[in-house]
This record gives structure tokens, C-alpha cells and sequence, in this order.
């Protein structure tokens, strides 16, 4: 298999069912996705349902490096962004309100409370372009990979993933580090094809691109069956390592994924050490026990 050819492998298609026996469809597409209906709705999403807790991308100030997010750790609305909403008439009891305030900044129409123009962190082409290089081919300067995407019965993207599989340099695209700490504690001059060389030698990586669960669905399993999904998706692509990176603020995915699954840490962010890249070998990932 040609190892940007992913997207030419034959679609499958799968079900996630939650306690609530709510049943979600898993979809894996790879470049045709760009011109798909089911592309705008990614976008959409992208830009408007996945900045709860670190992540504050919803909105930004155009005058200083300020943004907004949507809900805290603790699932109650930013005390800043709520003052927005107050600021601009929103009303924060529909659920809709982050779509709402961020079509508003889009338009030009939402303000600050001191009068500043807030403007989308993620404008329709700048997502629509992020997620496109996922899929693009490397020689387009993507990743030639894939993004699963899980809808649930009204069609709407309740989250998404995406993951490539080829040599170890496309570690260094996504994860592009000169400097690493080490698990010793030491800091070298390596990057992290230089660090999973020393570990794992020539081999197939498999390489965690993005992976969010919409706000109003998480916290009910779908992300662990995504994140399995993938990982089963990553090895019949023929991935023999894997490769990701995620943060301990983001616990259901640095515990409850990541360190459950057998992932390991290979190395940490310099400028962040709570940010950990991990990788396994696809033979020793632990099933999941209800698997
Ligand atoms: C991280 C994220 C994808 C999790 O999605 P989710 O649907 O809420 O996750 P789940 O409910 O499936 O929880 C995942 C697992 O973590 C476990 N978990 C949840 N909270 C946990 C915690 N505080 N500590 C340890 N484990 C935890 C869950 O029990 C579950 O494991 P299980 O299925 O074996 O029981 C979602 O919060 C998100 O999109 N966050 C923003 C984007 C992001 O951080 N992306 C990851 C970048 S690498």
C-alpha cells in the first residue's frame, strides 16, 4: 500500500451506542470529504462546539491577544464570556449560544464589554483549511490522512478525528519540536523523530492529528470509543507505532485515554511540560475490558 493512499482504502462504517442508548455513526473519509456537504457541517462544528475547559477558540479581540472559550472545567460559561453574552443580548439558556455569538462575530456584530470588536478565533476558511490539511496529499503539502467523524441521529458532527499513517517525519510536521524534555528530566536538542528513531526504530507511525467531542456530548463515553476507534483504524491502515501528543488538563484524554490505552510518554513540551507526546506500539495497546 502506498503510504499516502489511505483515503483510497474502502469506507467503513461503524456505530457508537452509549449507556443512554443513544446510537452515534462513525464515518472514515479521506480526501473526497473536501467536497462533501458533511465538510461544512465539520467546519461548523470546529469552529463553534469544541472550546470548553483550556481550549478558549471561540472568540477573539483584535486589539490583544485575548480569547474567549465556552464553558470551564467545570461546565459553567466563562465569567468573561458570559459578560459578552449579557453585552450583546444573547440568550445563554439556548444551548445554540456559541454558534450564536460566533456568527455574530463573524458578521462584525458582537462587541466586548468595552466596546472592542470580537472577531471568531476560527473563521469558516481558517478551520475549513486546518482541517483540509489532514487529508490534502503530502505533495499538496497535507497529511494524506483520514478524519473519522461521529454524527449522531439528526446527521449533526458530535466529534472527529484525524490521524495519518507513514514514516516518522510526519511526527515532526505535526509536532515540530527542536528542543525536548526528556522522561529523565533532561532537556536535549532533539526533535521527536530523533526521539522515537531511538525508541522504535524504522517502522509505520501512526500520528494523532486533532480529536474533540462537541461540549453537549462529552462525558459519556464517546470519546474513549472514538479514541478506539481510531487506534483500530490506525492499525489496518498498517501503523506499527502511534504517535500523539495531549495535555493533563484534559484528563478524560491524557488518564482516561491515552494511559489506558498503554500509551507511554516519550517526551514532553519544553514550553509546557503538563503537554506529554506518547506513543505505543500497536501491539501493545490494552484492550479496553468491555471491548
Ligand atoms: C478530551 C475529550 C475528547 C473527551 O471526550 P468525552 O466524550 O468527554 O470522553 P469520555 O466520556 O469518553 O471519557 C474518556 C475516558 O476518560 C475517562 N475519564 C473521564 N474523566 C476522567 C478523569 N478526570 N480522569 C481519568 N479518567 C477520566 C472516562 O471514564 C473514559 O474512559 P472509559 O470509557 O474507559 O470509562 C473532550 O473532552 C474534548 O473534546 N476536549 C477538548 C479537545 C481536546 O482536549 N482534545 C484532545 C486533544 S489531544
Amino acid at each position: 500500500m502506498k503510504e499516502n493512499n489511505i483515503e483510497q482504502l474502502s469506507k467503513q462504517k461503524n456505530t457508537i451506542e452509549i449507556e443512554t442508548g443513544e446510537v452515534f455513526m462513525v464515518e472514515f473519509f479521506g480526501q473526497e470529504i473536501l467536497e462533501m456537504d458533511k465538510f461544512q457541517d465539520l467546519i461548523r462544528s470546529y469552529a463553534t462546539s469544541y472550546w470548553a475547559g483550556s481550549w478558549k477558540e471561540l472568540l477573539k479581540r483584535t486589539d490583544k491577544p485575548v480569547q474567549f472559550g465556552t464553558y470551564d472545567n467545570d461546565g459553567r460559561i466563562y465569567q468573561e464570556t458570559k459578560k459578552i453574552l449579557e453585552f450583546n443580548g444573547v440568550d445563554y439558556s439556548n444551548p445554540n449560544w456559541p454558534y450564536m455569538l460566533w456568527s455574530m462575530a463573524a458578521m462584525g456584530m458582537l462587541q466586548d464589554i468595552d466596546g472592542q470588536e470580537l472577531v471568531p478565533y476560527w473563521t469558516s476558511e481558517s478551520a475549513g483549511e486546518e482541517l483540509s490539511k489532514f487529508v490534502l496529499p503530502r505533495e499538496e503539502g497535507g497529511y494524506g490522512g483520514e478524519i473519522a467523524i461521529v454524527s449522531n441521529v439528526s446527521g449533526e458532527c458530535s466529534g472527529f478525528a484525524a490521524y495519518s499513517v507513514g514514516d516518522v517525519f510526519q511526527a515532526d510536521k505535526r509536532f515540530p519540536y527542536k528542543e525536548l524534555v526528556l522522561t529523565s528530566g533532561d532537556m536535549v536538542g532533539m526533535s521527536l523523530s530523533e526521539v522515537l528513531m531511538d525508541i522504535y526504530g524504522e517502522n509505520r507511525y501512526g500520528v494523532f492529528l486533532d480529536f474533540a467531542v462537541a461540549e453537549n456530548t462529552r462525558g459519556k463515553g464517546i470519546g474513549s470509543k472514538l479514541f478506539d476507534l481510531r487506534l483500530d483504524r490506525l492499525n489496518m491502515l498498517g501503523a506499527k507505532v502511534i504517535v500523539g501528543r495531549t495535555i493533563k488538563t484534559s484528563p478524560s484524554q491524557y488518564f482516561g485515554n491515552y494511559l489506558k490505552r498503554g500509551m507511554e510518554i516519550v517526551a514532553f513540551d519544553p514550553a509546557n511540560t503538563d503537554k506529554a507526546l506518547f506513543a505505543v506500539e500497536t501491539s501493545r495497546i490494552i484492550e479496553r475490558k468491555d471491548k
